[in-house]
Formats: C-alpha cells, sequence, structure tokens
C-alpha cells in the first residue's frame, strides 16, 4: 500500500498548450484517488521559493480550453545547482508533500532525475513541449496545437506570396528538432524544410527553384526549424537572394504565437489520459519515470532514456515534401 498523502504539481520549461488540460486531470485524478493536491508555481523557481498552494477541484474548472498554464513557468538555474535542490527539497517536505508530477520537456525530466538520486520524494513527468522531441512518447502535449497554429499561418501567408510572386522562408520553433518544421510543411504543402536531423544543401533548393520557376511555379513556400545548422530564415533567405537575385525573398518569423492558444482536441485528450495516468503511475509507486502515449497506449520510460535518447524524424515524411513537388 502506498504512503503517498499528498501530491504537488508543476509546469516547467516552454509552456505549451494543454499543460492546464493536464494540470486539471492531476488534480482531478488525485482527488478521485483521496489524495491532496498542491499546486507549485513557477516550476522549479517556485519550488524553492515555497510558492505552493492547495488545488481543488474548483480551481481547475473551466481551465480545459485554455492555452499557457496556471501555475505558470520558468528555467531556473539555480535548481541546477544541489543547494537549490536542496531548498526545493526543504519545500516540498515543509509542506508534506510525499510526491509530484512534474509536466514539461528534457531539461524539466533532468532536473526531476538528479532529484530523485538525491532525495527521497518520488516525481513522475508528463511530456509538455511544443517541440515533440520527448524520446518514449509518439506525442508531447502541445504539439498537436502547435502544428495547427503554424498551419493557419502558413495558409495566410501563401495567400499574400502567390499574389505577389514571392519566395517566403517561413521560421518556426524547434531548437533541436524538426517535427514542427517538417510536419508543418506536409500540412501547408511547402515546397521545401530546413531540419535540424538533416544537412541543409542551399544549392539542391536553388536547383529546384529553377526547375519550379521554368514549370511557371511562381511563389514558394519554406519551412526553417530555428535550429537549422544552415542558419535561421534570415541566414538562408540571404544567401539564396545573393544567388538568385530574380527572386522576390521575403522571410516571415512566426516566434511565440506558436506556444499560445486553445489547444486542440488531441491534445486535450492526450493532456487528460497522461494526467491520470501520471497520478496512478505514482500511487503503483512508480518514480523517475514519464509516461507517454505509443501506438496508443500509456507507456512508463525512465527519465534515464527520455533524457538520453532524442525522438526520430521519420525520413520517409522527409521524402513525401520531394515527391509531392513534382
Ligand atoms: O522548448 C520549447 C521552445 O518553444 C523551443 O521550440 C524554443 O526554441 C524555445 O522553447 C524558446 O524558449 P523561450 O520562450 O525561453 O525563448
Amino acid at each position: 500500500m502506498t504512503k503517498i498523502k499528498r501530491i504537488g504539481v508543476f509546469t516547467s520549461g516552454g509552456d505549451a498548450p494543454g499543460m492546464n488540460a493536464a494540470i486539471r486531470a492531476v488534480v482531478r485524478a488525485g482527488m478521485y484517488h483521496n489524495l491532496e493536491v498542491y499546486g507549485i508555481m513557477q516550476g522549479y523557481e517556485g519550488m524553492i521559493g515555497g510558492k505552493i498552494k492547495e488545488l481543488k477541484s474548483s480551481h481547475v474548472s473551466g481551465i480545459i480550453q485554455h492555452g499557457g498554464t496556471i501555475l505558470k513557468s520558468a528555467r531556473s538555474q539555480e535548481f541546477r545547482t544541489y543547494e537549490g535542490r536542496k531548498l526545493a527539497y526543504e519545500q516540498l517536505k515543509a509542506h508534506g508533500i510525499d510526491a509530484v508530477v512534474a509536466i514539461g520537456g528534457d531539461g524539466t525530466f533532468t532536473g526531476a532525475k538528479t532529484f530523485s538520486e538525491e532525495f527521497d520524494i518520488p516525481f513522475v513527468g508528463i511530456p509538455g513541449t511544443i517541440d515533440n522531441d520527448l524520446y518514449g512518447t509518439d506525442f508531447t502535449i502541445g504539439y498537436d496545437t502547435c502544428l495547427n497554429t503554424v498551419m493557419e499561418a502558413v495558409d495566410k501567408i501563401r495567400d499574400t506570396a502567390s499574389a505577389h510572386d514571392r519566395m517566403f522562408f517561413i521560421e518556426v520553433m524547434g531548437r533541436d528538432a524538426g517535427f514542427i518544421a517538417l510536419n508543418g510543411g506536409l500540412a501547408c504543402g511547402a515546397e521545401a524544410v530546413f531540419i535540424p536531423e538533416i544537412e541543409s544543401h542551399t544549392e539542391n533548393l536553388k536547383s529546384y527553384l529553377e526547375d519550379g520557376f521554368k514549370r511557371k511555379k511562381s511563389s514558394n513556400i519554406i519551412l526553417v526549424a530555428e535550429g537549422d545548422e544552415a542558419g535561421g530564415a534570415i541566414e538562408i533567405a540571404k544567401k539564396v537572394q545573393e544567388d538568385m537575385s530574380d527572386y522576390d525573398v521575403r522571410v516571415s518569423i512566426l516566434g511565440h504565437i506558436q506556444r499560445g492558444g486553445s489547444p486542440s482536441a488531441s491534445d486535450r485528450i492526450l493532456a487528460t489520459r497522461l494526467g491520470v495516468a501520471a497520478v496512478e503511475a505514482l500511487l503503483d509507486d512508480q518514480k523517475s519515470i514519464m509516461v507517454g502515449l505509443v501506438n496508443n497506449k500509456v507507456v512508463h520510460v525512465p527519465f534515464s532514456r527520455t533524457i538520453k535518447h532524442h525522438n526520430a524524424i521519420d525520413l520517409d515524411l522527409v521524402r513525401l515534401i520531394d515527391i509531392l513537388n513534382v
């Protein structure tokens, strides 16, 4: 029988649409299982500073449809130090918290893993990031909403690109991963994508564009992941413009618009399933694991594996971009 009576929940790192739905699920699943649930504000920063308050069912009413996170988020430098983690432990103890649900990405789980090795409070993670780059889950919370935001924005840019016969380099988020650029590109019928997982060749792009030009293709949309090794959209556009002065080139950087907005149905359902799964994993005395979804089934993946590996891009999807541009 578990001794857990009171759990904490927090969000950390870049926020993602659906984090509120996950918080709601954690609170309600906790109450269903007769636990007390405490919300920790501003991620690890709030844990260190003792910004901790009880959450009741009413606190999470009417939040499932909202982007952002009612618990706020932060990236904590102090938690990277042993002293910071010790302060966090003392605060959790002072608030009688026996176990914690961490909602975030790679950095969040790295901190949680280290903490659990040093102190006797179990952590279970829920993958929340628009990047979809976490190993051990098919999808992360926020990714689907983000893709839809990108799709709507690019569709609009396509209208003006086409009206002016222009070439647009559109930069999307993804420091280390190209999921948003690649799948966003497929969803919008982009002519090309630049992603960190694949070496980019602006020369290939040039010959492709020249072919298109001969076929009277007048506008082009190229999605660039911010972490591409060839540089961001501005650098790549500059190189292409220098070599191909006939083209009317423009750049658009979508930025943080990609992190906001009401979560899609898929993200709300994912967040709800994983929120309940995280609470039940703690009750089952699990620790240092992330709950994820693989082939539509809930799975448990040790933090050590999620942190060490990267979610791989399906190279066949890159081939589709080429096939669809004949
Ligand atoms: O990790 C999510 C993410 O949105 C990345 O795609 C992006 O590089 C980063 O966060 C931006 O972080 P910040 O909001 O701190 O600038």
